[in-house]
């Protein structure tokens, strides 16, 4: 919402996966409630949000969301993606080598120069290469210029999630 009126002919692709079939419908149902979204500026929620009943539900023009059931172990959406949020999942479930072995999957789906968004209290494991810590933000990586691509790799198809959350530009290439 904020990127439009600079970039009005930006199109977004947004792919949502979580292993939790209950947790996927709660989010693709997009109501919560007020305490759930006091964190979130108030203009912000008077332009995303429509009041129902006392809950605030997203706006029916904002919900271009795909949302996929996968497990990020076993399947990710295609990519590439600029931007992929993983707060709070594979840096805080999963072993350090079942997390190098996620996140080469993730950095072979992003394009070079994307963002790689993890939880605030996390970090990278040893050893992972394709990214680099972004200058000045907290928790967040660019993915190399260089390291493996999509088409050099074996991995299942698609994901990212509720736990982690991908964006990319649409017709880009
Ligand atoms: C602590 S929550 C974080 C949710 C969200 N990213 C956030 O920051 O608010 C962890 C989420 O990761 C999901 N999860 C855990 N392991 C996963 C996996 N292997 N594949 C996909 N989702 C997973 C859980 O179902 C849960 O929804």
């Amino acid at each position: 919402m904020r990127l439009q009126p600079a970039f009005p002919r930006l199109r977004l692709q947004i792919v949502a996966t979580d292993c939790d079939a209950q947790l996927l419908e709660r989010a693709r149902t997009g109501c919560y409630a007020a305490s759930s979204l006091k964190e979130l500026p108030a203009d912000l929620r008077a332009a995303a949000f429509d009041e129902r009943d006392g809950r605030f539900c997203i706006r029916a023009e904002l919900r271009g969301v795909e949302f996929l059931r996968q497990d990020l172990r076993e399947q990710m959406p295609d990519g590439p993606f600029d931007l992929v949020c993983l707060r709070n999942v594979v840096a805080t479930y999963y072993a350090v080598e079942v997390q190098r072995e996620i996140l080469a999957r993730i950095a072979a789906r992003m394009r070079p120069g994307g963002a790689l968004v993890l939880g605030i209290h996390e970090s990278l494991p040893p050893g992972v290469s394709d990214f680099t810590a972004w200058p000045g933000a907290r928790a967040v990586y660019r993915r190399a210029e260089t390291g493996p691509r999509l088409s050099s790799i074996q991995a299942g198809r698609s994901g990212v999630s509720l736990s982690s959350l991908s964006l990319r530009e649409r017709d880009r290439g």
